[in-house]
């Protein structure tokens, strides 16, 4: 449906998320929007909420993965449209409809490879978010194709599409020198998608942790190996600074939100920091697990993740994944954080019991988590 520009005008006062500035659809956009097909059902309306319409029609790449589920949760609750592009099975994305109202979410199937399809998934959204990623290497696809090509291929069609926000998960080691694939891979696909779409809103986040994690429930399933926990130089040389999963999904939402946040690159972090010996201790202190670490040099950690990285499925640990978490995490004064977007970092010590009590024996359960000495904290 095509509108006029008076309709356009009147919607430039009202196309707000109830407390943004209106100034989120510039002059600039509108004569953008204008070229662009425009559904109802971004035309804001109701008190806000779930059943109301925030006039954000979002396409969210990769939401079928651990951080798209909060997103989209997020959007649904505001009253946004969502697309949804995905490549997996129906009974794969069910625990989306309960998200979004009725007709609000909108399946689609999408190759990551076909310009067509990446165009036809954002054609009639406002707002674009990039959450695809992969923590292994498949032969169908290399970290150069899920952290580069496509994020690029995304941003081109974005920017053609006339859309004024991008939203693209980096994270926060990205870095050209990290021994660590996935960080290098990150770091490029970082600039090709600020040189693609400069107004991107690039989000640098460390290790996620929540109920799905990778993080936590990695180490924490070590005890399926005699309880014994290997860390590289007993994690007494890297520090962690683990950001939850919700503060993420939240940033995300009100960097959409502000008008000023195009162009920015946020460092997405938790309140502490932590040295991995100590934050595993933690872990396995929540759980009420005995805690065993062991030395294990590079090499022969490298060697058993060689092992698991054979498993043609989910890979349960990989010698780029090994890298990857004895990472220090890097500090960025410079940049702006969730502070900035008016988050207040929840601590590892609030949210960990989430995710840790299953990992807990029956007669725990219920423990008091007052009993749990909290985690030593540094602040290098
Ligand atoms: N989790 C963390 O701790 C963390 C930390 C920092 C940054 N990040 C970044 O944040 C983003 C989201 O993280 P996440 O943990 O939610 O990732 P995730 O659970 O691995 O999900 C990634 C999503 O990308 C999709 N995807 C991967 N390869 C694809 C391909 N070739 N074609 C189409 N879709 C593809 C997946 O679809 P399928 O389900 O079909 O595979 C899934 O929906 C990623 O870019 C990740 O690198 C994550």
């Amino acid at each position: 449906m095509s509108v006029s520009c008076s309709t356009l005008r009147s919607l430039n006062m009202v196309w707000c998320f109830c407390s943004c500035s209106p100034a989120v659809l510039s002059v600039a956009s509108v004569s953008t929007v204008q070229q662009r097909k425009l559904h109802h059902a971004v035309i804001p309306k109701g008190k806000g909420g779930r059943s109301s319409s925030s006039g954000v029609a979002a396409t969210v790449f990769g939401a079928t993965g651990f951080l798209g589920r909060y997103v989209v949760n997020r959007l649904g609750r505001m009253g946004s449209q969502i697309v949804i592009p995905h490549r997996c099975d129906q009974y794969d994305i069910m625990h989306f409809r309960p998200m979004g109202d009725l007709g609000q979410l909108i399946f689609m199937e999408w190759d990551a490879r076909n310009k067509d399809s990446i165009k036809r998934a954002l054609e009639n959204s406002n707002v674009v978010i990039n959450l695809v990623g992969k923590e292994w290497e498949t032969r169908n696809y290399r970290f150069e194709d899920v952290f580069v090509s496509i994020p690029q291929q995304i941003a081109r069609a974005a920017r053609e599409a006339g859309i004024t926000k991008f939203v693209h998960m980096s994270h926060l080691n990205a870095d050209i020198r990290s021994p660590s694939k996935y960080l290098r891979n990150k770091a490029v696909g970082e600039a090709a998608v600020r040189d693609e779409f400069p107004d991107a809103i690039i989000m640098k986040p460390s290790e996620l942790f929540g109920r799905e994690d990778r993080f936590f429930n990695y180490y924490a399933n070590m005890r399926w190996f005699g309880n014994a926990v290997p860390l590289m130089g007993m994690g007494k040389k890297t520090v962690k600074q683990p950001v939850h999963v919700v503060d993420v999904a939240k940033a995300i939402i009100n960097a959409i939100k502000d008008p000023d946040a195009n162009g920015k690159t946020f460092a997405l972090v938790g309140p502490n920091r932590y040295l991995l010996h100590d934050l595993v201790e933690y872990i396995y202190a929540v759980a009420h697990r005995p805690f065993v670490p062991y030395p294990l040099p590079r090499p022969l950690y490298h060697l058993a993740a060689q092992f698991f990285a054979m498993n043609p499925f989910e890979p349960w640990t990989t010698p780029d994944k090994v890298d990857r978490f004895h990472t220090t995490d890097m500090k960025y004064p410079g940049l702006p954080g969730l502070e900035d977007l008016g988050i207040t970092a929840s601590s590892v010590e609030q949210k960990a019991i989430e995710v840790l009590r299953r990992h807990r024996r029956f007669r725990y359960l219920e423990a008091d988590l007052d009993e749990t000495k909290p985690a030593k904290t540094v602040n290098y």
